[in-house]
């Protein structure tokens, strides 16, 4: 198969929509930079695997931008390889980052959220039983005094 560059066929419009998926994931890989919490950071990894999957898919795929690149250069044949088997690597590091965001929100951060619940509760008896006391020794009559 021959396939002038910018030529008729399914290239430009794959080669274009490999771009436009590029950027769009630049977009997500800042803002995953960006995270302000690990709720947060899960958010945005869960939102970036979805888009990023069937973006490597079509990268993949018979007429994708790997066999576009390849037929059309065949120089960069091993470049795109390298490029390929590091698909699943990515989804599989996005997939760790993931999974040890929520083991860390579930155990360590679960349990510091409920140390701060038995403390909130602890000061809150604390000075409720402070105000008891100021109530009781300005307000009430004990009788059997001057
Ligand atoms: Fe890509």
């Amino acid at each position: 198969m021959m396939t002038e560059p910018g030529g008729e066929g399914a290239t430009p419009g794959a080669n274009a929509q490999a771009l436009e998926d590029h950027r769009k994931i630049r977009e997500l890989t800042g803002r995953l930079a960006q995270a302000p919490s690990l709720l947060e950071l899960l958010r945005r990894l869960q939102e970036l695997r979805a888009l990023m999957a069937p973006h490597f898919r079509e990268e993949e795929a018979p007429g994708g931008f790997f066999e576009i690149v390849s037929t059309q250069a065949s120089r960069h044949l091993g470049a795109v390889r390298q490029l390929e088997q590091e698909h699943a690597a990515l989804l599989s590091e996005i997939d760790g980052v993931a999974e040890r965001a929520r083991a860390c929100l579930m155990g360590p951060v679960a349990e510091i959220l409920k140390q701060a619940k038995a403390l909130v509760r602890r000061i809150e008896s604390h000075e409720s039983r402070e105000n008891e006391l100021l109530i009781d020794a300005l307000y009430v009559d004990v009788g059997g005094g001057d």
